[in-house]
Formats: C-alpha cells, sequence, structure tokens
C-alpha cells in the first residue's frame, strides 16, 4: 500500500483535539513545514545502529524524561539537571552491564499526550481535557482548554533551543566522564542511602582510576570528554510529525525530523489506524507501548507492519505492564517474538503500569514498584534466555515529590510539597540515580557469577 507522509490522514485516528479554526492550524502546518529540521536523517541512522547493538546483547538502552515537557518548566537549568541525572545513570549502568549505553531523553519534543478521558470534570464543571502543551493550556478553564495551533511553534521553538543546549552540554566538555563521576559521588555523599552505593561507587573510581594510569584520560581519548546524546517523544500529534517530515538527500528516504526515534502510544497503536500508518513510512528508528491489552497476534503484526524487513534496531518494544502483571504478561510476548524471528529491543517502562491514587488525592507511583517490575523484567528475560535491552522512566532532575518512597522516603504527605507535574508523576534525582545503581548492582552481581567470580 502507497505510503506518504499524509496517508495517515485517511486512516481512522483516535486521541485527536477538536481545533474550532481547522485553518488556522494548516496554516501553522504549513510554516513549519519550512522550518529547519531539528534532527538529521544520519543521527537517526545512528541511533538505529545502536539500538541494533542493544538488540544483540551488545549495548543496553537508557531513555528517560519528562511525561509531558511544558512551556512553563522551560529553563536551561532544567535541561541542564535532567540531563545531569541522565548521564549519571548511565555511567552507573555502563560499569554494572559493562557493554555502551545507549541514551535517549524523553525531551525536545514531549509535549501530545493521549488522554484516558476527552473531558476532565471539576466540582460540576466539565471541560476538554488538557492534551499537552502544544496542543492546549493546563488551567482548567474553559479558555485554555480550547485547541491553539500557535502552541505547535512554540513547541518547535522549545524543541530546538532544547536540543541545541543538549548539544551544546554533551559535545563541549560538560559530559566528561570524570565530570559525571564527581556528580556521583556528590550525589552519594548526600544520598541516606549512601552506606549501600559505596561499594559500586568505589569499583567506578578503581575503573577510572587504572584507565588514568593506562594512559587513558580524556586529553588522550576525545570520546572520554564527549557523548551521543538522543531525542524522542510519542508521535501523538501526526500533523505536526508530518510537517517535519522530510526526505533525506542521501538516502531519498523519509525521516521524520522532530526527533531521533519516535514511539507510539499504546492508546494509539491499532493495526489499521493512522499512527501506525504515519510511522511505517518514515525511516527513524521506532518505539511502540505494549501494555498488558497487546495479543500475541497484534504483537506480531504490528512488528511486521512496522519493520517489513526485519532491520535490527528498528522496533524497540517499550513493556508498561505493572509489576503485578509483568510475570504474567512478558513470557508470551518473548515467545512470539523469538517464534517469529524478529529482532527487536526489549525495553522496560516500569511507569506507566504502576500508577496509583494516594490517599492525598494525587497521582502517584511507588518507588518499589517501579523496582519490583523493573526486576521482574529482567528476571523473566534472563530465564527466556532474551536480552532486556534497555529501561525507559519518567524523570526529572529536579527535586520533586511525585513518587512515593526512595531513600528519601516520600510519603504521601509530601507529594504536595513539590508535585510540579504536567502529567504522569515523575521519579526526582535522587530516586531515579537510586533506581540506576539499584539495577547495576544486580546486572553486575549476574554478569559476575556467570563469568564464575564472586561479585
Ligand atoms: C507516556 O509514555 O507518557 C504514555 C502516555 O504512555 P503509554 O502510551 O504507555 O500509556
Ligand atoms: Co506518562
Amino acid at each position: 500500500m502507497a505510503w506518504s507522509p499524509e496517508s495517515w490522514r485517511s486512516k481512522p485516528i483516535l486521541q485527536v483535539p477538536t481545533y474550532p479554526d481547522t485553518e488556522a492550524l494548516a496554516a501553522v502546518e504549513n510554516r513549519l513545514r519550512t522550518h529547519p529540521p531539528l534532527v538529521f536523517a544520519g543521527e537517526a541512522r545512528n541511533l538505529m545502529s545502536n539500538l541494533a547493538q542493544v538488540s544483540e546483547g551488545k549495548a543496553f538502552l537508557l531513555q528517560g524524561g519528562d511525561c509531558a515537557e511544558s512551556f512553563a518548566e522551560f529553563h536551561a537549568d532544567n535541561i541542564r539537571d535532567t540531563l545531569r541525572v541522565l548521564l549519571q545513570m548511565a555511567v552507573v549502568l555502563t560499569f554494572g552491564g559493562a557493554v555502551p549505553v545507549v541514551k535517549v531523553g524523553r525531551i525536545a519534543g514531549q509535549f501530545a499526550k493521549p488522554r484516558s478521558d476527552d473531558f476532565e470534570t471539576r466540582e460540576g464543571v466539565c471541560l476538554p481535557s488538557y492534551r499537552g502543551d502544544n496542543i492546549n493550556g493546563i488551567e482548567f478553564t474553559p479558555e485554555a482548554r480550547i485547541p491553539d495551533p500557535a502552541r505547535l511553534m512554540e513547541g518547535y521553538t522549545q524543541s530546538a533551543a532544547t536540543l541545541n543546549l543538549l548539544r551544546a552540554f554533551t559535545n563541549g566538555g560538560y559530559a566528561d566522564l570524570h565530570n559525571v563521576h564527581r556528580w556521583m559521588l556528590g550525589f552519594i555523599a548526600g544520598s541516606p542511602a549512601s552506606e549501600q552505593f559505596k561499594g559500586l561507587a568505589g569499583r567506578v573510581s578503581e575503573a577510572l582510576d587504572f584507565m588514568r594510569a593506562c594512559g587513558i584520560t580524556p586529553e588522550s581519548v576525545p570520546q572520554l570528554r564527549s557523548t551521543d546524546f538522543y531525542t524522542s517523544h510519542e508521535a501523538l500529534f501526526l500533523g505536526y510529525e508530518q510537517a517535519m517530515t522530510r526526505v533525506d538527500s542521501t538516502s531519498g528516504d523519509w525521516y521524520d525530523t522532530s526527533a531521533h526515534m519516535v514511539w507510539i502510544g499504546d492508546r494509539t497503536r491499532q493495526l489499521d489506524g493512522a499512527h501506525v500508518e504515519f510511522c511505517r513510512g518514515i525511516k527513524n528508528p521506532l518505539g511502540f507501548k505494549c501494555g498488558p491489552s497487546i495479543t500475541n497476534d497484534g504483537l506480531a503484526r504490528l512488528c511486521e507492519t512496522l519493520n517489513p524487513d526485519n532491520l535490527p534496531g528498528r522496533i524497540t518494544l517499550i513493556c508498561r505492564f505493572g509489576a503485578d502483571k509483568v510475570e504474567e504478561t512478558l513470557p508470551r510476548l518473548i515467545r512470539v517474538i523469538k517464534r517469529e524471528g524478529f529482532s527487536v529491543v526489549w525495553s522496560c517502562d516500569p511507569m506507566h503500569g504502576n500508577t496509583v491514587k494516594s490517599g492525598t488525592g494525587y497521582k502517584t507511583r511507588p518507588f518499589d514498584r517501579i523496582l519490583a517490575e523493573t526486576r521482574t523484567f529482567f528476571d523473566v528475560h534472563r530465564a527466556e534466555g532474551t536480552h532486556a535491552g534497555g529501561v525507559h522512566f519518567e524523570m526529572t532532575g529536579q527535586n520533586v515529590t511525585e513518587c512515593l518512597g526512595g531513600a528519601q522516603e516520600i510519603s504521601e504527605e509530601d507529594l504536595e510539597k513539590r508535585y510540579h507535574t504536567h502529567c504522569d508523576p515523575r521519579l526526582n534525582a535522587s530516586q531515579s540515580i537510586e533506581l540506576a545503581f539499584l539495577l547495576a548492582e544486580s546486572i553486575r552481581a549476574e554478569r559476575m557469577k556467570d563469568a564464575g567470580f564472586t561479585a
């Protein structure tokens, strides 16, 4: 079936906002079409080959960032802090797994949100739901909730500025491995769990000292001074994605230049739907969310449709079942993928299946359930003989109080203190790094056991 950047428009579509002025929307989309690409096709291809390594068990994927970026939280410090935390997590995981970590942010474009309900009711007042800052406003007023196409331009501009800063940080010396290690030591010194993490941190220090003694320093090896960092978001608002989709002059292929990688959400992965139609034609690496409702056949058909040539690195299965469902759901899906011979990256999103309402009325996620789903994901892959290739977190570099627990022991009463998310609750900086430490420790322990060493 012929594909074009607009062929999705003739397919059934879910999660679309209703714009009062469709001509104004079309005008903005046309303007976006003339705006520069945010990423290059060659970079998306690099990410795809890195992900191919992940699918073969030779690398690990770390994907993370806000549930929803917002115009209000747009600040250089926030971008820096999220990057800092991701880089620290990556170093710890690199050490734990002894493989390269592919770093992908949910950043520089993660604005549009799928919602369970089209409407939100508060104290008897019913308004259209908030759908992300590039669609409408979060304030609970009739005016704010009207979709405004001008927001797409603001989303583009914020994405461009964010990406520009990320590129500067990751290539301008800030991401120097020794810097990242120093931040990590600073984090440990201030953490209530510092005793627990000293062992692993000490080993990383030792490894760096050993490298230095061998002459491997940031001065002699430029790779230690910079790092690759990729961007991703959910390809939900397809008018924007289409406007950013361009032919790559090198390959003649279509790439969505809004991000290196895009994914399809759990609510919009219908095989005959618009989101699958759009994504099948772009050559970027793709993800799709797999929730408990995914059937064996549905999974197989999606892999075929989105990756007919079975290219390694093309598809990341972002699994989000919930700590209580992962054990019953994941094995059957792994067996389908093995039986059909599909090449995929298996990634664990332990956030979206573990959302609960606190007694104090906040949407939250318990740290222990996030950890439990991730551990079970790794255990199941181990039992099935497949590679648990990555993790996908909603997190921030800020000290927010949105998820319960962790070493800071955030309680239900604490949630109201710094609950800033525009959508789902995020791990804060400390919870994110702790999680990376706990995972790295278990990955390393298994690796040492396999190699015949004591951990
Ligand atoms: C998300 O990643 O923010 C999201 C909405 O996830 P899912 O599609 O898995 O519900
Ligand atoms: Co979310």
